[in-house]
């Protein structure tokens, strides 16, 4: 895809295939559609007078529009104005997106963004944009049958109508979004990707792949020797029960140019990506319905890959690494029991009471492992509870901090992109929860308050940062007829990285 930004003045004489201008309800026209509609001699309201109410996500579209140069002009509809705002703006560029990719047209001019609101800036608009151009072009396909897949989508270019005077604010939004969007359709890909494709070792591979295409980037990828040396006994128990060997992944991205002695060099971030290419539960098995939803189970590790993708391709001016924990977690004569006592890397003993509790297990090593680095913040991101889901539903991803700064800037950066977080508790006082009469610790806290005994237990292993925990097991993918991997929290995340560089 190609981002541009169209600046003339008169909207009506530009030359394209489908022009997008957006249009309130009651009639209440954009800028950018007054414009169309004094250029058609009242076509737009004479539209709207008639078939078109401008209810959000929906849109007709005008053909041949007298003194108008574009072939189509596509009315989107906005809503109500007092309430539009940028998720709606984000709304209304993918009903535009989806129209050009499901029309075949291989270019598009978008006045949408120069439509003002609330608590938004052109510069997160244009990267909306061209964020709803990447997710309308993404197409899974791999393992589908000739007859069954869609034809690539014709769509090559879209540009963004704003005055001279913003052009440069919206090429560096379109640039941040088009970074995005690539690293969401790796996400998507991997996420998508059936789990005897896309193993533990798959993984590995993505992320030497990566390293390959990006010289920002450097890939280490460590195999179960080298993890037994590092003394990850708790993540290795959870690796025990599958013949897919397991892999321990680190990803760097250096800025470039960056001197590695610079004394005013900032702490790395650190990303850790839940890494389970399908959690079957391992002995604490798992209903068998919807149990393939569990090669989902990556999805952490695969908006840590994207991430990276994306601020390699920015060139981001900030030290970023990444820590993946892969393996699968399956039942087997060798699976860890409910009952085991496993050490992890810190020292810590675990009792394992419900091997279906494997993702803190994983991460709580990879979580000591980030110490080396005397990182300025670790997050890490998992799909780790159903419980996580059963309070925020799909809407929110959950957000565990104790470090108010921290919390308040990943709270942003899902705000300024449509990938919302919400803050939820992690008081000392859930701990009780996990205690253990056989260990240090218990994996499983019972019941009450499932996502937040889950980010206690990760807690332990954090004594050392600043950290956070994102919970995307509501967010990360999408169940039922349209099944597929969201690419969330990837703009989140990019968005935080980039508001850390100085
Ligand atoms: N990967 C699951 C969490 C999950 C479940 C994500 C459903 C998305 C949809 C995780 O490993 C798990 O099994 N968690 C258990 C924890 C419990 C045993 C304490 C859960 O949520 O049921
Ligand atoms: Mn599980
Ligand atoms: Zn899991």
């Amino acid at each position: 895809m190609e981002f541009s930004t169209q600046t003339t003045a008169s909207l009506h004489q530009v030359k394209t295939a489908a022009l997008a201008v957006g249009v309130f309800a009651e009639g209440i026209l954009s800028p950018a559609a007054d414009i169309i509609d004094h250029a058609s001699n009242g076509a737009l309201r004479e539209a709207l007078k008639t078939e078109f109410k401008a209810k959000p996500n929906t849109h007709i579209v005008l053909r041949n529009l007298p003194g108008v140069t574009a072939v189509r002009v596509i009315l989107i509809g906005l809503g109500k104005q007092d309430t539009y705002n940028a998720a709606a703006h984000a709304g209304a560029e993918l009903v535009f997106a989806n129209y050009c990719v499901d029309a075949s047209l291989v270019e598009g001019v978008s006045a949408l963004a120069s439509i003002d609101c609330n608590q938004s800036t052109l510069r997160a608009r244009a990267r909306a944009a061209a964020m709803a151009a990447g997710r309308a072009t993404y197409q899974y396909n791999l393992t589908l049958g000739k007859q069954d897949r869609a034809a690539p989508p014709k769509l090559k270019k879209i540009a963004i109508w704003c005055t001279r005077a913003h052009a440069a604010d919206a090429q560096s939004g379109l640039r941040e979004g088009q970074a995005i969007a690539n690293g969401m359709h790796l996400t998507r890909m991997l996420g998508d990707l059936p789990p005897n494709i896309c193993t533990p070792t798959y993984l590995g591979q993505t992320a030497k792949k990566l390293a390959k295409e990006f010289k920002t980037l450097k890939a280490e990828v460590l195999e179960r020797k080298e993890i037994e040396a590092l003394k990850m006994d708790s993540f290795l128990s959870v690796a025990r029960g599958s013949y897919e060997p397991p892999v321990f992944i680190v990803l760097k991205h250096t800025p470039p140019g960056a001197k590695p002695a610079a004394k005013n060099r900032k702490a790395p971030i650190v990303l850790v990506g839940k890494g389970i290419t399908f959690d079957a539960g391992g002995i604490s098995l798992k209903p068998a319905a919807n149990m393939d939803e569990m090669k989902y189970d990556m999805c952490g590790a695969a908006s840590v890959l994207g991430s990276l993708r994306a601020i390699a391709e920015l060139e981001l001016d900030r030290e970023v690494i990444a820590l993946i924990p892969a393996c699968e977690n399956l039942p087997s004569g060798r699976a860890n029991k409910p009952g085991d006592v496993v050490t992890s890397m810190s020292g810590q003993t675990i009792e394992i009471l419900n091997t279906d509790a494997e993702g803190r297990l994983v991460l709580c090593d990879a979580l000591t492992y980030a110490e080396r680095f005397k990182p300025a913040a670790v997050i890490d991101i998992a799909t780790l509870t159903g419980a996580c889901i059963v309070a925020l539903g799909h809407v929110n991803s959950g957000l565990f901090s104790k470090d108010d700064t921290l919390a308040e800037h990943l709270l942003q950066a899902g705000r300024d992109t449509n990938d919302t977080a919400w803050r939820m508790p992690i008081e000392d006082a859930y701990q009780e929860q996990l205690r253990s009469n056989f260990a240090d610790i218990a994996n499983i806290g019972g019941p009450p308050a499932g996502a937040v005994t889950a980010a206690c237990f990760l807690s332990r292993f954090t004594g050392s940062y600043p950290w956070a925990h994102l919970d995307i097991a509501g967010t990360a993918w999408r169940s039922g007829k349209d099944k597929g991997a969201s690419g969330r929290p990837v703009p989140l995340l990019v968005q935080y990285l980039i508001s850390q560089t100085s």
